[in-house]
């Protein structure tokens, strides 16, 4: 018999709105509060703000019935046992996350607290932030007895959110009494039991996976210092396997077998080893200076943390001058930009790489028709089109008659286009690949200069670039 729980989601951005949902989906009753009404509105009307996989369809199948939103805090804190917190927390010019919009809210949770409630940090925070709640709390008079702080950060990936929510790797919680971690491992049982994967509606998950998720139980630091440390141990490999790229270049070897070699390595693992642009998005660059921020609070030096981030700055301005070594010269030069995204599968512009790269072409003089499955609507919002910038329907008709084609985000339809049909509609067969999405060979076998991150450049032309060490 299922024991549904009645769950308050404060934040309707990516984690909010993905957990509001999810957890209806394994049978709660939710209720997700944003103050933004617009959106509540929207919400409520049946339509998404996020391009997110899964989630317009789970969102059809609870709205109205599971899970339902309104602008009102105080009445849905007083239905529910647990709170989540969810909304954003922003860097702040020190690199420290920007926790106003989490104090907001814990302020107001304290006012509509009459009886027990677990009150549970999901925003990405930094240490100590459970600490800070409870203090607020009690500063607003609730008696201690009457609630408890939980920290149970969210490891979701934009693009596949409710895929990672639903058959995650592991749920951590943190916190120091047995009365909410009780509540908490109720609230995931049919993760951590098997039962949601056993319902003949359940959403399939990744590579039919089915096996009881793990559940971890610690303390609200260590919880807290999970998440962070695992974003940037992400961020962290991915640095290392950038560096390895150049090495690898400069040596004629290819990242692509080194990443397969080490990989194969189950110690090392072979996930996020993808050389390419860098990383961007709303969490790793965040991340990554927020713990940097954390270490030094404590007096302690993490350096490792600033290298990752040199490393990553460093990536764009290694694919820009490739693209100066292939074409020299960029003042009216025409080029084809594949990607505005931070990755595939999203329409999230959130300190993109791409987009990095695109304002660089654009203040060099280079004339740019880019195209993008999903994220055009919010960099035009961004970077409007003029007479040196368009925004195109599909990659073909950004690659006319172009003196190059940049691919700069991992979306898969970029991955199996129409090769003949693209090498046609260049000027001249310049593709460069900051996400290394074609095999070298591949490309020389249709006729392309091919230059991508840490192989050796293909010149089918014979044309290898000047400031390139000679091979
Ligand atoms: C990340 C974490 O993965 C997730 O657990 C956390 O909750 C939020 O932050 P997200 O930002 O959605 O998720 O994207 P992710 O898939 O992790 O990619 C982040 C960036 O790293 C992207 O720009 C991506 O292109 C880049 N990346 C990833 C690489 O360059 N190489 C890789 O091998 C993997």
């Amino acid at each position: 018999m299922q024991d549904a729980i009645s769950i308050c989601v404060i934040g309707s951005g990516y984690v909010g709105l993905v957990a509001a949902v999810c957890f209806a989906e394994i049978g709660h009753h939710v209720i997700c509060v944003d103050n933004d009404e617009q959106k509540v509105a929207m919400l409520n009307k049946g339509e998404v703000p996020i391009f997110e996989d899964n989630l317009p369809e789970l969102l059809k199948k609870h709205r109205g019935r599971n899970v339902h939103f309104t602008t009102e805090l105080r009445a849905a804190v007083e239905q529910s046992a647990a709170i989540f917190i969810a909304v954003g927390t922003p860097q702040g010019d020190s690199g420290a996350a920007d926790l106003s919009y989490v104090e907001a809210v814990v302020s107001e949770i304290a006012r509509a607290i009459s009886d027990y409630k677990v009150i549970v940090e999901k925003s990405t925070v930094p240490v100590y932030t459970n600490e800070w709640i409870r203090r607020i709390l009690n500063r607003h008079g609730v008696q201690p007895g009457s609630f408890d702080v939980v920290s149970n950060p969210e490891f979701l990936r934009e693009g596949s959110a409710v895929s990672d929510f639903l058959f995650p790797d592991r749920i951590v919680i943190g916190t120091s009494t047995g009365r909410a971690a009780d509540l908490m491992r109720r609230i995931y049982a049919p993760l951590t039991d098997g039962a949601y994967y056993r319902q003949e509606d359940a959403l399939k998950g990744p590579h039919n996976r089915s096996a009881a998720a793990k559940l971890l139980v610690t303390t609200a630091q260590s919880a807290e210092i999970i998440k962070h440390a695992s974003n940037a141990f992400l961020a962290l490999k991915i640095s290392f396997i950038n560096a390895v790229a150049n090495l690898a270049e400069s040596v004629n070897a290819d990242v692509e077998d080194i990443a397969a070699g080490m990989g194969m390595d189950s110690r090392i693992g072979s996930k996020f080893l993808r050389a390419g642009v860098g990383y961007g998005g709303s969490c790793f660059p965040k991340d990554v200076a927020a713990f940097r921020w954390v270490a030094q609070q404590q007096g302690l030096d993490f350096g490792l943390l600033d290298e990752v981030q040199r490393i990553n700055n460093a990536q764009r301005d290694v694919f820009f001058n490739k693209i100066r070594s292939a074409l020299w010269t960029l003042r009216g030069k025409r080029i084809a930009v594949l990607g505005l995204a931070f990755k595939g599968n999203t329409d999230d512009i959130r300190e993109s790489p791409a987009l990095d790269i695109l304002r660089r072409l654009l203040d060099a003089g280079a004339c740019i028709a880019a195209y993008d499955p999903a994220a055009i609507e919010k960099a035009e919002a961004l970077l409007p089109p003029s007479a040196q910038l368009r925004y195109v329907e599909d990659a073909y008709e950004a690659a006319q008659d172009a003196d190059a084609l940049l691919i700069l985000t991992d979306w898969k339809e970029f991955a199996t286009l129409d090769l003949a049909r693209l090498n046609r509609a260049l000027r001249y067969p310049i593709v460069i690949d900051g996400r290394n999405l074609y095999r070298p060979e591949t490309m020389s076998s249709h006729g392309f200069n091919y230059i991508s991150i840490g192989r050796q450049p293909v010149w089918n032309d014979g044309a290898r670039p000047i400031s390139q060490r000679p091979i």
